[in-house]
């Protein structure tokens, strides 16, 4: 039993509520969605994120534009949608790829009533294709944990970063799904939980959602993976993806990229987990073509906890102090042992990719 990330309201299907992410562990808040532009402002916002549940919430953005279809030129109309909801983060292709798709499909109906029907049924579709595709993740990458486990007769460290869990999607999670699987078949895993500056998606909701499953795990520093790593302390990374290109290279949470770098010269597995809506495989060069969000430099001067008097912010640097926050960073594909993806495991390759997705050459 978990939380929904995302639905229709119950006993109003003209309104989509979301799971206010930035008020957890300490509350549980449905948010309801009435606009698109309530929908732009929630990802915006980032009452949801994470790449999956970003593309998810853009098509349901679409459908709450479809119930306020007011002209004539339809077309026009939804290009306009797409323009909004596209203007809201920059490097999750899941949103952009979501919001074409939703145009194209939408647009296709000719009367007002069967756009509006076309427009959820999309979004539902949308959120049962990540179910799945994070669903047969877990599958594949089981197989790597078992591997492990197999061999050491011991609980399997699996380093995560940022939260790839099932609240960036709507059920398993990407990175997450094997570490679920493994745990519901009875082997043992362990998770180590990087806290992920500047938002702590690590600390307040992959420990909260590892803690709801009952999965063994422990919040770590960002700056703790490296000496983990050289100490033999765990045995794979496993991250998610906001981009991958199609020869390999991954856009993640800030920070990603400096714990493949250790576990590369530890020789320790990199896996990411890479659902097909996250693939851009229109482009090559992660470096170059990757846009990486900046946000608000107040995340990074301040920080959200709870003390006896509620939840609040403290000022973590001298007042006058500037920051910088860039919210993503790109792993080189020679860095990454493997994608795992919803067709199986391949080499973070153009003919990895190629091989599990033929229909892209
Ligand atoms: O800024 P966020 O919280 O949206 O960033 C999320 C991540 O970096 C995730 O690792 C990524 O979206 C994959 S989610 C399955």
């Amino acid at each position: 039993m978990h939380l929904p990330t995302i639905r229709l309201k119950p006993g109003d299907p003209r309104v989509v509520q979301v799971l206010d992410q930035r008020k957890l562990p300490f509350e549980a808040v449905m948010v309801d969605l009435c606009s698109a532009e309530d929908a732009a402002d929630a990802i915006r916002h980032m009452l949801v994120r994470g790449a999956p549940l970003i593309g998810v919430t853009a098509a349901y953005g679409m459908y709450l534009a479809a119930l306020d279809e007011h002209t004539s030129d339809h077309f026009a109309y939804y290009r306009q949608a797409e323009v909004l909801l596209a203007a809201t983060r920059p490097t999750a292709v899941d949103l952009f790829a979501a919001l074409e798709r939703a145009v194209a499909h939408i647009c296709a109906f000719s009367t007002r009533e069967e756009r509006i029907a076309a427009a959820l049924d999309l979004a539902q579709t949308m959120a049962d294709e990540s179910i799945s595709a994070c669903r047969s993740i877990g599958e594949h990458g089981l197989g790597l944990i078992e591997a492990v486990a197999a061999r050491k007769g011991a609980p399997v460290n699996v380093l995560t970063h940022c939260n790839a869990g099932y609240l960036a999607c709507i059920e398993y999670g990407t990175a997450t799904a094997p570490v679920y699987l493994a745990h519901e078949k009875g082997i043992p895993v362990h998770v180590w939980v990087d806290e992920t500056r500047p938002r702590n998606q690590g600390a307040r909701l992959t420990a909260f959602e590892l803690g709801q499953a009952g999965v063994p795990h422990t919040v770590i520093t960002d700056n703790a993976g490296g000496h983990l790593l050289q100490h033999g302390m765990v045995d794979m990374v496993i991250t998610g993806t906001d981009r991958t290109t199609r020869c390999g290279d991954v856009a993640n949470k800030i920070g990603t990229y400096l714990k493949a770098l250790a576990a590369h010269d530890n020789g320790v597995p990199f896996y990411v987990a890479a659902p097909s809506s996250s693939i851009d495989y229109r482009i090559r060069d992660g470096l170059k073509e990757i846009a990486i969000e900046q946000r608000d430099a107040r995340e990074v001067r301040y920080i959200e906890g709870q003390h006896e008097n509620g939840v609040g912010e403290v000022l973590l640097c001298p007042e006058d102090s500037p920051a910088a926050n860039y919210a993503f960073d790109v792993t080189p594909a020679r860095l990454v042992t493997a994608l795992i993806t919803e067709r199986g495991i391949c080499p973070a390759s153009e003919e990895g990719l190629l091989g599990l997705f033929p229909e892209w050459k």
